[in-house]
């Protein structure tokens, strides 16, 4: 990734040199949405109690995909975990690294690929099952993960089921969506901060009767479902023998 396309990691750049600043995130029908940083810097008291309650099933060797700026990678690590951190941004890894996590790699999710048994927990934290971006590529991805992985792995995820909402201009990207034959909360949109511009990019979110439809005939089964007190929630998932 260019300097000037990672805008995400400039963003936490500038917020973890103690800047004030937004996350921008533009949808490709021209919808914006205006965010604050701060969850990606925030401790382990600071969460919701559903993302705390989710790192009880952590185990082993630990993969942190789309890791961000590091908050649940150096939360596990320094409970005495091996994780791995990695994420597409350079400047979150950098950010990573200066916070103190031992190791933090800069890779895409369509880069992961490790030699069997590598890791015993996957999470995908911050609505990172959306990484998969769309159905068939979850499906790919997750057949790949189960090679990845030990016998009795779990995947630790957060999502946000995209019905739980009132919203008419959310409403209406999934209509838009529909018709065009794709998943209703399979939203296009890119990062901006300040000049920086990132590439558009697909976050897939979905209800948990999709989320059961995707993991069929993948390897994986839902173990249980973390509810939260609104559309948030977290799934964790179980590699079947
Ligand atoms: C919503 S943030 C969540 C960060 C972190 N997990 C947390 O909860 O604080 C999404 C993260 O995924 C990363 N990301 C986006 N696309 C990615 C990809 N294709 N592969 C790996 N990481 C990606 C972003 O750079 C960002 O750090």
């Amino acid at each position: 990734m260019k300097p000037e396309e990672d805008a995400f990691g400039q963003m936490i750049w500038a917020y973890y040199q103690g800047k004030e600043v937004f996350e921008i995130w533009e949808r490709n029908d021209g919808y914006i949405s205006i965010d604050l940083p701060k969850t990606y810097l925030s401790e382990y008291e600071d969460w919701a109690l559903h993302q705390r309650k989710a790192m009880e099933f952590v185990k082993g060797k630990v993969l942190d995909i789309g890791c961000g700026a590091g908050r649940h990678s150096l939360y596990l690590q320094k409970k005495g975990f091996d994780v791995l951190g990695i994420d597409v941004s350079p400047l979150a890894v950098k950010v990573c690294r200066l916070r103190g996590l031992k190791k933090a790699r800069v890779m895409s999710i369509e880069e992961v690929n490790f030699k069997p048994s590598s890791f015993d927990s996957i999470i995908m934290m911050g609505n990172n099952f959306s990484l998969f971006g769309s159905f068939k590529k979850a499906r790919r991805l997750l057949k790949r993960f189960h090679r990845m992985t030990s016998s009795n792995a779990l995947i630790v995820t957060e999502t946000r089921d995209p019905y739980k909402t009132n919203n008419p201009a959310y409403l209406e990207y999934y209509e838009f969506n529909k018709k065009r034959g794709r998943m209703s909360g399979r939203l296009r949109g890119r990062i901006r901060f300040e000049k920086y511009i990132g590439k558009w990019f697909d976050w897939l979110m979905v209800s948990k009767k999709e989320m059961k439809k995707i993991l069929k005939g993948t390897g994986w089964k839902i173990k249980e479902f973390i509810d939260s007190n609104d559309s948030q929630y977290i799934a964790i998932i179980e590699k079947m023998v």
